[in-house]
């Protein structure tokens, strides 16, 4: 098995990579020229490093991206810096699944799973789910969409996986896991995955450890009971 790792320069994207690590399975990372990693993952047998800017790959540089690979996870995000927030790429997250996702549906032989680092602040559209948010909630931030990039940006990623991909596409199966703050911790401890947020994001945000981001996501990739349960949908991840 291999992973194709986007974001993998990042706090959590890290730790995604470590936890596949741990599980001995194979790595692709695609990261650019000044990132920085540990030796212990730059010099690591099972990762390979492609460099490069993920938002700026032509077609074929993503099937080459692709190729051989089982799965995708994306933890990329914008830097907390003017520049990320409002220059370019202002949808890096959405151009690159996307283009990830057109290589898999024209080039890839086999079903592939798409595992989306998202948030809270993005409402399940799904109409199964009734994600109960309250009106002033949703104000705030359909506000934000439109006054902060990086929120419209994880919208838009997080709306291509429902309505653009959907739920039986031949070729990609896909979770947009959806932490709630984020913090930092040394090792993974006790968390719990709902189908919809259990607070509110604005008024009484919740915690979840990057970390507890990592093993989710490395056992949606290894273990097939849980990816079944969680297969196409938004779950939302909380530290216990
Ligand atoms: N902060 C929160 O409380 C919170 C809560 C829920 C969800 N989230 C979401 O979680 C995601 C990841 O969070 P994080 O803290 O792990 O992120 P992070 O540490 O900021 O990592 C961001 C990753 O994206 C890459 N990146 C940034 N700008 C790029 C660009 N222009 N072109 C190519 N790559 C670029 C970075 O690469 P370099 O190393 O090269 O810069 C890095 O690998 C974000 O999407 C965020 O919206 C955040």
């Amino acid at each position: 098995m291999k992973v194709l790792i986007l974001g993998a320069s990042g706090a959590t994207g890290k730790l995604v990579v470590s936890q596949l690590i741990k599980r001995e399975i194979n790595i692709r990372i695609v990261i650019r020229k000044n990132a920085i990693l540990s030796d212990n993952i730059l010099n690591n047998k099972l990762v390979e490093i492609v460099y490069g800017n993920i938002a700026e790959l032509n077609p074929i540089e993503n099937k080459n991206l692709i190729e051989g690979c089982d799965a995708v996870v994306c933890c990329l995000g914008h830097n907390i810096t003017f520049k990320g927030l409002f220059g370019k790429p202002r949808l890096l997250v959405y151009t690159s699944i996307k283009n990830v996702c057109e290589a898999i549906i024209h080039y890839s032989p086999k079903k592939m799973k798409i595992i989306l680092m998202n948030t809270v602040a993005v409402a399940n559209e799904n109409k199964d789910v009734n994600e109960n948010r309250s009106l002033s909630e949703k104000i705030v931030l359909s506000i934000l969409g439109v006054l902060l990039p990086p929120q419209k940006d994880n919208v838009s990623a997080a709306n291509y996986l429902l309505r653009v991909i959907g739920k039986d596409n031949e070729k990609i199966g896909w979770t947009a896991v959806r932490p709630d703050s984020l913090i930092d911790d040394d090792e993974v401890k006790p968390y719990e995955v709902f189908e919809t947020i259990k607070r509110s994001p604005l008024f009484n945000p919740g915690k979840t450890s990057r970390i507890n981001v990592g093993h989710f996501m490395a056992e949606l990739i290894t273990n097939d009971e849980l990816w079944q349960k969680w297969k196409n949908k938004m779950p939302v991840i909380y530290n216990k």
